[in-house]
Parts: C-alpha cells; structure tokens; sequence
C-alpha cells in the first residue's frame, strides 16, 4: 500500500552547495588562496590529484544553475560564500568583484522565487589566515566576524537567512586533529582552541548579522551522528555516551547555554586557557535555528569487550551503506530530531544536508538512473514528516547536493548530486532522483 506524506505548506525544499565544492575559478577577479587550494594542489592529499579549480565551474554557470533549481521547482537555495573571494586578505580590504558575484547571484534566486540561505564558513578558510595561526588563534574568530558584518550589511536588505559555520567538529577533527582535510594538520593537542575559536566566531557572528540586518533569522550547521552502543554491556554504552559527549554535546551544549561536556574536557586534559571570560555568553547568544547535517548513525564498541562478554541483543549496523561506506539508517534522522527536541531549546531545526553517493551509471538517452538514491531521500523525508508528525518544529529540507561536486579529500570520485555533471565537458544531467524531487517539492509530498 502506498502512502502519502503531506508536508506543512510553509515548508522549505531546497537543494545545497558549498563554494569550492562547485565554483571553480579559484584566480578569478581578485580572490585569494584558501586553504583547499594549498591543500589539494599539495600531492597526496587529495584522491586522484583532484582540485576545486573547476569543479563544476558555477562560478560562470551560475544563471544556468539558478534556472536549473527553478526547474527543479525548490523554494531555497543553501550555498556557501568564499571568504577568500570576498576578503582575498582575510581581513580588511574588501574585494567588490567577489562580494558582486554573490550579490548577484542572490537577485537571480530571488527573481527565480527561490530562497537564499548562505552559509558563511564552509571550510575555505583564506590561506593568509591560516599562515597566521588558523583557527587554534582566537584572532581568526574576530576576522570571521568582520568578514561576517562585511557580507550581511552587503546581502542582508534581500537575505534574511543566514548560517554561520558548517560542521565546525569536520572542521575541528578532519582538518585539524586528523589532517585529513584542509589545512592538514594532524595536531590533536590544537582540537580543543580550533573548536572553541569556531564557536566563538559563530556567536561574534550572530551579532553582527543581526546588526547589519535586524530582520535575519540566523543559525549554526552541526553534523549529528546518533550513537548507537553495540550492546548494552557498560563499557559499550559508556563508550557511545563518550562519542556522542565529543561529537555532537560538544557543540549542542555550549550553544544551548550549557557548558563543555566535562567528560570529554577531562578526557583531553584541556585547560581550558582559551575560554576568556563571556565566551561562553558569546557562544550561547540565541539562535533562531539550527541546522542538521545528517547522514549516518554510528553503531559503537568499546574496545576493551569481546563479543563473547556481550549481552544480547547486538546492533548490527547495515545492510544497506552507501558509497562513502555510511550506514543507511533512517530512523536515526527521527530520533535525532526528537531527541534534539527533547533534551535542548531550539525554535526551529531545518535539515540543512542529507544526500547519498552512490556509483551511478553514466547518462543514457539524457537520462541518470539512480533508484538507490530515490529510496535514500524518500526514506529520510519520512522520517522528517514523521518527527514533524510528533511536534517537532521542523521548517525544511535541503537535499545534498544540487550538483555532482568536489567531494574534498574524495575529488570527483562520490558523486552526491541529484543532477549528474560531466565534468569533461560541464553537462548537466537530470539523475532520476532530480524528476522525483521535482515532484515532491512541486506538491508538498511524498508518496
Ligand atoms: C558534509 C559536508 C558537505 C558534503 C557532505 C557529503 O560533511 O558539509 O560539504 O561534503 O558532507
């Protein structure tokens, strides 16, 4: 039996990109270098040698792009502002050129009726700013927010929604901890100053927003992974509260006006020397929503149990994972959301990214079928209506992506988009997943 899940009429369908994920022209009109320049022109680090040079070269497609989303039907469009385009020196002089191309790519949303919803920081960090500390220095945190008044007194007479910062724990463990992205450094000892710093900025941030535009509706993006123990035996539940304490408490609680986890502070011995005081005020300045990334639930073991000393049940992730190897699990998407709406105070949330990889066939007869995908979105899209069926205030979906893109340290080998792109020659192709979303946004449901 088919079902049909009506959505709310105000809520939002739109797709999401980030700025060096599809623009390209990375030495055009005045930007400067970002850390993925350096880091992806730097050998080994990014799969295939792949850059963002190109990338899906929005940078001059944009008005192609902008008609695409039209015809895609979507009310809202999330992208990403180049921090180097706009300041190539991070701070100070402001580039006319770049802050244009934004500006003019929001008029053409608007006048396609579609919905502008920037995000400030998505990962390019100015490389100037990097050379001078990054973000283990608190004075990158006063140069986002200046970066940020910059923007929103530009943008803010048409933009009303604004996000600050997207995944500051990617940013904080892949570029900083690990250095599996930009700017690659592999410095644990730095996590806790980068993480802090990130949400220091986000909340400077907010208040400029607000200053430069009264009427913004202004939010963080946070990656949340549900934690799932292997079993209930106490070390495994102790070790998925751990995991979900360092990934998702550690940004939910400062910005809901509570304080650092403390299990997960003892646990790095931080001292906490980079929380001056208000910070922690300045972090919980309130937000009018947040965005939820997600993509995955982890299952978790403690390392120190055998299978023979667990106690039944197990939880077995799978089957299905996707080709980043993530776990296809939709109930996590609901129970994510009502646990959020649950345990903290959040006026709205809007799904800011959820997508799939998978190895899709090349186009046929202009045509890309992709029924994994299809069976991706619409699983996660009932599990929003159903959350939002309980109560819980949820104002929208952006699908990840709009386009194939530049998957950071991956290059063009995962392909996200709804809308295939060959990137020999730029053609655009609707995957069949695009015609379905079509739909879905088209009649507010999903059947
Ligand atoms: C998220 C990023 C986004 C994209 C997806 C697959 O972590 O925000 O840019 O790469 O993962």
């Amino acid at each position: 039996m088919s079902t049909r899940a009506r959505f709310p009429d105000d809520f939002r369908w739109g797709v999401a990109t980030a700025a060096y994920q599809i623009e390209g022209a990375t030495t055009e009109d005045g930007r400067g270098e970002s850390i993925w320049d350096r880091f992806s022109h730097t050998p080994g680090r990014v799969l295939g040698g792949d850059t963002g040079d190109v990338a899906c070269d929005h940078y001059h497609r944009w008005r192609d792009d902008v008609a695409l989303m039209a015809e895609l039907g979507v009310g809202a469009y999330r992208f990403s502002i180049a921090w180097p385009r706009v300041l190539p020196e991070g701070r100070g002089r402001v580039n006319p050129q770049g802050l244009g191309f934004y500006d003019r790519l929001v008029d053409a949303l608007l006048e396609a009726g579609i919905r502008p919803f920037p995000t400030l920081y998505h990962w390019d960090l100015p490389q100037v700013l990097e050379d001078a500390g990054g973000w283990p220095a608190r004075a990158t945190a006063e140069a986002f927010a200046e970066y940020a008044s910059a923007v929103a007194s530009r943008l803010g007479d048409r933009v009303t929604d604004w996000f600050t910062i997207n995944e500051p724990w990617v940013v904080t463990q892949l570029g900083y901890v690990l250095g599996l992205h930009a700017p690659g450094r592999a410095e644990p000892a730095v996590g806790p100053a980068v993480a802090h710093h990130l949400l220091v900025a986000h909340g400077l941030a907010v208040e400029r927003i607000r200053a430069a535009c009264p009427r913004a509706r202004v939010g963080i993006v946070l990656n949340l992974d549900p934690m799932e123990p292997r079993s209930l035996h106490p070390a495994d539940v102790a070790e998925a509260r751990l995991h979900d304490a360092s990934m998702n408490r550690w940004y939910l609680d400062p910005i809901s006006g509570r304080d650092y986890p403390r299990e997960v502070t003892e646990l790095l011995e931080w001292d906490r020397r980079e929380v001056r005081p208000g910070d922690m005020e300045i972090i919980a300045t309130p937000i009018d929503r947040l965005g939820v990334n997600y993509y995955r639930r982890q299952v978790v073991a403690a390392a120190s149990v055998t299978d023979e000393q667990r106690p039944l049940p197990w939880t077995q992730a799978g089957p299905r994972f996707t080709e980043m190897g993530w776990e296809v699990y939709p109930p996590g998407l609901y129970d994510l959301l009502r646990r959020l709406h649950c345990e903290y105070d959040f006026a709205e949330y809007l799904i800011t990214e959820n997508g799939a990889a998978f190895p899709d066939p090349a186009p046929v007869g202009g045509r890309v079928s992709d029924p994994e995908r299809v069976a991706y979105l619409r699983a996660h899209l009932l599990a929003v209506h159903r959350a939002i069926g309980d109560g819980v205030p949820v104002g929208g979906y952006f699908v990840w992506s709009l386009l194939d893109n530049f998957e950071w340290a991956f290059g063009y080998s995962k392909r996200f988009g709804i809308v295939h792109v060959d990137f020999a020659d730029q053609t655009r192709t609707w995957k069949d997943s695009a015609a379905w979303y079509r739909d879905v946004a088209t009649n507010g449901s999903v059947s």
